[in-house]
């Protein structure tokens, strides 16, 4: 079972339109998938057609301290169609931020809930909130993998120096490795100035991009108002072809890819024996993460 965030402090700049339509896409390629909604905003929650301010049941009951994990994460999951689940979320898991701070075991409540499980999935995606709490770092410390949307604008980079501290003071606290890819979204082809900045990231990234880059698309903006993947909503649009393209390079990526592809944090774990600073193996890390123009 492979366990992967989709996360960037940045706001909409495309996690949870990546983490509805590759669970989808992998979905249909016969992979079974967990969706879990670890958004207080519960958008993955409402982009699957359910009202989140009616839900009994979300994972925040799976996961608040205040009663050591009420439910197992099984109980509160809902069908969404053929090997999709997806662990639904509402604004109650707001709470769980504060309640968290000072609880035992803060940081792994979600990875103990993915560990007590006993249903069989192949992947589950996790929809990170727009921010660095105690939610983002249950998601990294619950996963393997983690995938950065950007949407080529320099707060989407700016969003990835935190990132990349949580995951940095996971390896280096925990052992935990996370294999971090970016994803560019939202791209136009047809903009000079996106074609120079895919580029720069490229360069910057090396071959911790995606090859598949995830086109400027009206249709995948219209799938929320319809509360359905791309892959239902129009199979035709060069948004399903993008996500496909997606699930398909992730499944080729494999598990065994997982420890590779790490060297800008290799590197920056270096520097951090040198400083004795996170922060800055963090900014070390970022600079080279930065396109040189910023
Ligand atoms: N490839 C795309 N083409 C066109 N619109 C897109 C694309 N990807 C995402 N969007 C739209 O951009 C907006 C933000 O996307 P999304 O909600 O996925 O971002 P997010 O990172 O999850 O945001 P937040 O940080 O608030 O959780 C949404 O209206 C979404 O429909
Ligand atoms: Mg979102």
């Amino acid at each position: 079972m492979r366990v992967i965030s989709c996360a960037n402090q940045k706001g909409g700049c495309g996690k949870t339109t990546t983490a509805i339509n590759l669970s989808a896409c992998l979905a249909t390629k016969n992979q079974r998938v967990l969706l879990i909604d670890f958004d207080p905003q519960a958008h993955s929650t409402m982009g699957l057609d359910l009202k989140p301010s009616s839900l009994e049941k979300t994972v925040y009951d799976v996961i608040k301290p205040k009663w050591n994990g009420l439910l197992g994460m099984e109980q509160v999951i809902v069908s969404i169609g053929q090997n999709f689940d997806l662990a639904p979320s509402n604004a109650g898991l707001a709470g769980a931020e504060q309640e968290l701070s000072g609880a035992p075991g803060r940081e792994r409540k979600l990875l103990d809930a993915i560990e007590a499980m006993t249903r069989p999935y192949d992947f589950i995606v996790i929809d990170c909130p727009p921010s660095i709490g105690h939610l983002c770092f249950n998601a990294l410390r619950a996963s393997q993998e983690a995938i950065i949307p950007i949407d080529l604008s320099i707060f989407s980079l700016r969003g990835v120096s935190k990132l990349m501290e949580i995951v940095l003071m996971l390896k280096e606290k925990l052992d935990h490795v996370i294999n971090c890819r970016a994803l560019i979204t939202m791209f136009d082809y047809r903009t000079r100035y996106a074609r120079y900045v895919l580029e720069k990231v490229k360069d910057e990234f090396g071959e911790n991009v995606f090859n598949t880059v995830i086109r400027y698309n009206i249709r995948l903006r219209e799938t929320v108002d319809y509360g359905m993947p791309i892959a239902e909503f129009d199979k035709h649009a060069i948004g399903h072809k993008d996500y496909q393209a997606l699930a398909e390079e992730v499944i080729q990526a494999g598990v065994a890819d997982v420890h590779q592809d790490y060297d800008v944090l290799r590197e920056a774990e270096n520097i951090l024996h040198d400083t004795g600073s996170v922060s800055t193996v963090a900014q070390e890390a970022v600079y080279k993460t930065k396109p040189s123009f910023s």
